[in-house]
């Protein structure tokens, strides 16, 4: 690889240790992947995971004496002070997300604690190089900002922060954005909900960078968040064209660069319905809901508290957000019409934590989200998969009706 004379010097260990443990990483990967050169990076997020493995890494980071040149955002672990007060927190679960917080805010990260980052707080430009970790982040920021990421690692992504570079390959590069297959969707889209289905349909789908066609035009975040989160669930996507919506997808032409399709396939309504039915397989009592995987945005955290006005929870129900929506959840009404309904409104938590897999082992629940019912699964925690209002109505009454 052509490395510059600053680079050079990093890999050399001139700029410290954990900056050239985090170079000699880069190197490798850009060797791997046949890159030509290093290019800078404005922006990174880093999905941190709370657990031992990624702990080890960024304090082994630390320790080495490294910093990020590009303050990173951060992926969610868990809101310790609001599950004290709720629940029972085992003393080492405390420790990791205590030295996890303290790791990340001493290597130089911006401690948001949000899967979402590109709805909020660190939101690219067109064209803007970057390193995103986090399945459905790095989908959303090629296909929808148009910026250009390939699908970081945390630790990938920890280095690139550090360096503030990243080996030039994959979608960094123009080629590799053209879509490879024509999706034609022939089904109903309207609600955020068909767009995880619609995600799930990525077995049909297959490899490649797909290319929308039938999608409306006003298509919301949310919408697209889904679509990203269950294709990155089901298979390995870092990017998609809808034409006439994301903005190197102007027309079916622009979006394939000139090339044919390498396969065609279509979505119809049946296709989607199939996969709705091995969703929710489920009729009978249930144990809680959990929404927000991805975290919620300020209009569906408003709309479940719409829903839960005036009404009471029969069972737990934790909404996940970050921590600005929460704040403005509180000024907007809709944190005191959750809490008066019993449900509970968590910032800077992920559901793939140990107050969730401690409390929930074993037991059946509701969620908007197919990302959450597959992670849980390994965990013994099962759950039925519907859209917002049905699970909020599933957890006043208590049970799937
Ligand atoms: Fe976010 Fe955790 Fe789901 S990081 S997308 S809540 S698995």
């Amino acid at each position: 690889m052509l490395l510059t004379a600053e680079e050079k010097e990093m890999l050399e260990g001139k700029h410290g240790k954990g900056n050239q443990t985090a170079m000699k990483i880069q190197v490798a990967i850009g060797e791997s992947f046949h890159a030509g050169r290093m290019v800078p990076i404005s922006r990174a997020h880093v999905a941190l995971s709370n657990q031992e493995a990624d702990l080890w890494f960024v304090e082994k980071l630390l320790d080495a004496g490294a910093y990020c040149r590009i303050s990173p955002t951060v992926n969610p672990g868990f809101d310790l002070e609001y599950f004290k007060k709720i629940t029972t927190i085992k003393k080492e679960d405390e420790d990791t997300m205590g030295r996890t917080g303290k790791a990340y805010r001493e290597i130089g990260a911006t401690l948001t604690f949000d899967c979402t980052p590109y709805l909020g707080s660190n939101i690219p430009r067109f064209g803007e190089i970057v390193a995103f970790s986090e399945s459905s982040a790095t989908p959303y920021i090629n296909s929808v900002w148009g910026a250009r990421s390939n699908r970081e690692s945390a630790q990938s992504a920890l280095c690139a922060a550090i360096t503030g570079r990243v080996p030039e390959y994959g979608f960094l590069l123009d080629g590799n954005r053209a879509g490879d297959i024509l999706v034609e969707v022939q089904a109903d889209l309207s609600g955020d909900h068909r767009y995880q289905l619609l995600g799930m349909a990525a077995k049909k789908i297959g490899n490649g960078v797909p290319v929308f066609l039938g999608i409306p035009r006003d298509v919301s975040p949310e919408g697209l968040m889904n679509l990203g989160a269950q294709l990155n669930t089901v298979g390995a996507y870092s990017m998609f064209h809808i034409v006439g919506v994301t903005p190197e997808a102007p027309t079916l032409e622009k979006a394939f660069y000139a090339k044919k399709p390498k396969k065609k396939v279509v979505i119809t309504d049946h296709d989607l319905a199939e996969l709705e039915k091995s969703l929710i397989s489920y009729k009978g009592p249930i144990d809680f809901a959990l929404l927000g995987c991805p975290m919620l945005t300020i209009s569906q955290v408003g709309d479940i508290a719409k829903l839960l006005k005036g009404r009471k929870l029969k069972v737990t129900m934790y909404i996940l957000t970050n921590s600005l929506t929460k704040e403005l959840a509180k000024k907007m009404g809709y944190l005191n019409l959750i809490n008066d309904s019993g449900g509970h409104l968590l910032k800077d938590t992920c559901m793939d934590q140990p107050p969730f897999w401690r409390d929930m082992q074993g037991k059946f629940g509701v969620t908007e989200s197919p990302k959450c019912a597959y992670y849980s699964k390994r965990r013994d925690i099962n759950y039925a998969v519907m859209d917002i209002p049905s699970c909020v109505e599933a957890a006043i009454q208590g049970e799937i009706k």
